[in-house]
């Protein structure tokens, strides 16, 4: 199958929930017309077939499937053609399918210069192109159903999605599958979602369940789905809530229910955020204890401490990397020489270090991105707050340290100014913190994505002087001690304070 692309079959299951998300006054209307954009062997065709529909079509670009179908479903009107390009005589009342997934790119060139038409950037996925033309194909009143990867609800660049689908309609009900593995060989996170075009929009919530766990066989997703749609209510393996619908203000959008803060500052008005230093080559800059002693006293200069993710436990710090900082201060190989130890160590590196994305005016031998490298030096006496970028863990691990540590590439860091340290701190690492920043956008997967964009527009409650002191109470316990077992008061105290 050379002219397919990403054709990835969807189970069965997973084929019928979404089918059997469709509007009842267009399940009992037979003959609406119906579209499978991207049909390839035709699994949506069948079961819409099923169900009784008698007016569908399907499109599909690989001429291999295309007479598969043909042969399978002789009742459907079939197109082997482009999606992208394909002229359609006419607008539908259900446009449904598993589009394909592929980022801008991997894309063969034939489609890349079609996907930038529709979508208008280079760092889009074939997807976006799909979703945007099918809401265009749309009758009033129509409906797209698509199962398509979780990121065009974050990514900057699907904001012409976001725009689109709050421009056009409402979107009635969104399944978020997070990482289950849905598809065979492949494990994006995956939505489901019902989007319905609308010139007048109605006030009607999303109905939107998540997925508790990621290894839900497809039969109970179908089921209990279902279930939680009809009932309205959270099971076993969803929760369930509504919202309403997103609208332009909505930077990001999040399956989490709202949080919502109404006496409040923001972060960065109290604290100073930034990313870390990025070496691009840490086997490189890392340095042991052992070659430290080799260093002559003009190549220690060069030394520096750093905080990595793995160092940050949550309330404290533990260890630390040491790393040789490479900046301006070396601007040619002939100066680098001038420090034998360390051009040894980086020169066995040279080739792939060289190949590294950086500045034209950074050298081989030089750190990655030094962003806000002379704002931190200013502030490294002062006590510093670092969080994984990216963090798998089920509680919330702001670290803190007094040490004059760096942050490394992928840490956050944040140096509160007005604010007491630890009152920052224990707030930062709440329950309530923690479901409120994921009802930002911040979740990427399994996992929480610390950016610094959302955390330095987070709110944070204008608490009572009292209840600042005790959380700052509590939280400088935590440190000192490292002992936990006061986290679930500082909950406690936020839950009451925020009632
Ligand atoms: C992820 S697969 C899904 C196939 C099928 N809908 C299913 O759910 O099993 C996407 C399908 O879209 C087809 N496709 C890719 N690009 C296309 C395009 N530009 N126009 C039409 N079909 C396309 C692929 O060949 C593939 O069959």
């Amino acid at each position: 199958m050379n002219d397919t692309i990403a054709f990835v079959q969807t189970p069965e299951n997973i084929v019928n929930l979404m089918v059997s998300l469709i509007s009842e006054n267009k399940k009992s209307q037979k003959s609406i017309s119906i579209l499978d954009s991207g049909c390839g062997k035709g699994i949506f065709l069948k079961s819409l077939l099923h169900s009784n529909f008698t007016n569908i079509e399907g499109i599909e670009l690989s001429k291999e499937l295309y007479e598969y179908c043909q042969k399978n479903f002789p009742e459907v009107n079939l197109y082997n053609d482009d999606y992208l390009e394909w002229m359609s005589l006419k607008e539908y009342d259900l446009i449904i399918g598993n589009p394909p997934y592929t980022h801008y790119n991997s894309l063969p060139k034939s489609i890349r210069s079609k996907v930038v038409q529709i979508v208008g950037n280079k760092e889009s996925d074939i997807y976006y192109a799909f979703i945007l033309k099918s809401i265009d194909l749309l009758k009033e009143g129509g409906e797209l159903i698509y199962i398509v990867p979780y990121s065009f609800f974050f990514n900057t660049y699907a904001k012409v999605i976001r725009d689109k689908i709050v421009n056009n309609g409402i979107l009635e009900i969104i399944i978020d599958l997070d990482e289950t593995r849905i598809f065979e060989g492949e494990n994006p996170e995956t939505l489901i979602f019902k989007f319905t075009k609308k010139s007048v929009k109605p006030h009607q919530k999303i109905r939107i369940l998540r997925i508790k766990d990621r290894k839900t066989k497809h039969g109970a997703i179908y089921k209990k789905a279902v279930e939680a749609l009809s009932n309205k209510l959270e099971n076993d393996v969803f929760t369930y809530y509504e919202r309403n619908m997103f609208n332009h203000e909505n930077e990001i959008w999040t399956t989490y229910p709202e949080k919502l803060i109404s006496d409040f500052f923001l972060l960065k008005d109290t604290c100073w955020i930034g990313v870390g230093l990025v070496s691009g080559y840490e086997q490189a800059f890392t340095i042991t204890e052992e070659e430290i002693l080799k260093l002559n006293e003009n190549e220690k200069e060069f030394l520096v401490k750093a905080i990595k993710s793995k160092h940050c436990r949550g309330f404290w710090t533990e260890g630390f990397e040491n790393y040789l900082l490479i900046d301006k201060r070396i601007n040619s190989e002939k100066e680098l020489k001038n420090f034998p130890n360390i051009y040894d160590k980086l020169f066995s590196f040279k080739e792939s270090m060289a190949v590294r994305y950086f500045p034209a005016s950074n050298k081989w031998f030089h750190w990655q991105a030094l962003r806000n490298y002379v704002k931190l030096k200013s502030l490294l006496a002062q006590p510093k707050i670092f969080v994984p970028s990216l963090d798998r863990s089920i509680q919330n691990r702001f670290s803190l340290t007094t040490e004059p540590l760096l942050p490394s590439g992928d840490v956050l860091t944040i140096i509160p100014q007005q604010k007491d340290p630890f009152f920052i701190l224990g707030y930062l690492n709440s329950q309530f913190f923690r479901e409120y920043y994921l009802s930002e956008g911040g979740r990427r997967g399994h996992r929480i994505s610390y950016t610094q964009r959302i955390m330095s527009n987070v709110k944070i409650p204008n608490f009572n002087q009292e209840t600042e002191d005790s959380i700052s109470k509590l939280s400088k316990s935590i440190f000192e001690n490292k002992d936990y077992s006061k986290r679930k008061e500082i909950d406690e105290i936020i839950s009451a304070s925020i009632n």
